[in-house]
């Protein structure tokens, strides 16, 4: 298959009508599969109700099947056909953070998605990206679209429409490229089926901010306490790894490069991931700036393009800086410790 790519100026009005956009919704109808970009990461979009287009965007991704999908909509009016009721805490989070990168589990209501789309689960997550390209193709298929993130199983997400090539050319119909996403991590994952609402994955609506507008919020047990099973089931899987094992480093940056130059003795490449402030101040063979650190945000939106860098580096062996786990934060070091499968060193 001849993967199209579809540069889209997403500042243009009427977005709806553009050539590439109509075309790629054209795709969409016909059950094909086309990535688009949102204000997290690039989604693997393709229709919500039909099971040959779900498959497609399994196969695509190489995604294990009991891993269910977010649902993409464009009006609210497209939530109500799809689940059995709205909880009114739910209710107050669209309110506030739709549309934007939160992705809300709700009861489903049952026979209209594919079975494929929500693994046989009886709950659907659902969400309303804040891109004006996804918007305009969303209106201008006039479907519910499952999107997951546009990266093989196990890769970091893409936040431009060249990592998804990298990942996806010749195994889905188009990209529209739409430019380097903002957010740069996913959408926060909030299960509000209980009283109680829970963070399933966090992302990029902090657990601060929903808590200011719903109260208590819990977080799932399994994202603290590696020996729990996570309630997303996403989330048990391995993810956003580079090819060179990571470690994670907890204590000073003399430590840091002590363990640099102890991996350079045995003739390994070693890489660095830092940012701004300290980069100056690591001799390594690859050293990575991944944003500002007085500015969490900007670590978040450039972490999954680092990651994917020390790759095309050919390093054995990367170090990384660790970052507060609050606010945005706790998104940055969820990815982190994923790609890192958890293997922190501690300076003694
Ligand atoms: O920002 C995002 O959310 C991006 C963009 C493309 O929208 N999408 C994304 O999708 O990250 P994906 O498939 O990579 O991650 C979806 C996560 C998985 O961890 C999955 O297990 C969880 O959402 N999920 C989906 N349906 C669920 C459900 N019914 N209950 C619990 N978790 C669910
Ligand atoms: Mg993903």
């Amino acid at each position: 298959m001849n993967t199209k790519v579809w540069k889209v100026d997403k500042c243009v009005d009427n977005l709806e009508s553009n050539p590439h956009v109509v075309d790629a919704a054209h795709f969409l109808r016909e059950n094909e599969v086309v990535a688009m970009p949102t204000e997290t990461v690039y989604g693997l979009a393709g229709n919500a109700k039909n099971d040959e287009a779900v498959r497609k965007i399994f196969e695509a991704k190489g995604r294990p099947s009991d891993n269910p999908l977010i649902i993409h909509i464009a009006e609210r009016s497209q939530l109500e056909q799809m689940v059995a009721e709205v909880p009114e805490k739910a209710d107050r989070l669209i309110e506030a953070f739709w549309p934007g990168p939160l992705t809300i589990v709700f009861r489903m209501k049952e026979g209209v998605l594919s079975k494929l789309a929500t693994a046989g689960l009886s709950t659907v997550a659902v969400r309303m990206p804040d891109h004006p390209v996804a918007l305009a193709l969303l209106r201008a298929c006039r479907l519910p679209i499952a999107a997951p993130s546009a990266n093989s199983s196990g890769k970091p997400s893409p936040t431009t429409a060249a990592h998804v090539v990298e990942d996806l050319n010749g195994k889905i119909a188009g990209v529209l490229d739409g430019g380097p996403t903002g957010v740069g991590v996913e959408s926060t994952v909030v299960d509000c089926t209980e009283d109680v609402p829970i963070i399933l994955r966090p992302g990029g609506i902090t657990r601060e901010q929903l808590e200011a507008v719903i109260g208590e919020v819990r977080i799932d047990p399994a994202l603290i306490n590696e020996s729990e099973q996570p309630k997303s089931p996403g989330m048990k899987y391995r993810h956003y790894a580079p090819n060179a094992p990571l470690y994670l480093v907890s204590g000073t940056r003399e430590f840091l490069q002590r363990l640099v130059e102890e991996k350079q003795k045995e003739g390994l490449r070693v890489g660095v991931l830092t940012t701004e402030e300290f980069a100056g101040e690591y001799e390594a063979d690859e050293v990575l700036i991944c944003g500002q650190r007085s500015e969490l945000d900007t670590v978040a939106s450039a972490l999954y393009d680092v990651l994917r860098r020390f790759n095309q580096l050919n390093v054995d062996i990367i170090f990384s800086e660790m970052f507060p786990n609050v606010g945005v934060g706790h998104a940055i070091m969820n990815r982190l410790e994923k790609a890192a499968g958890n293997k922190v060193i501690v300076e003694k």
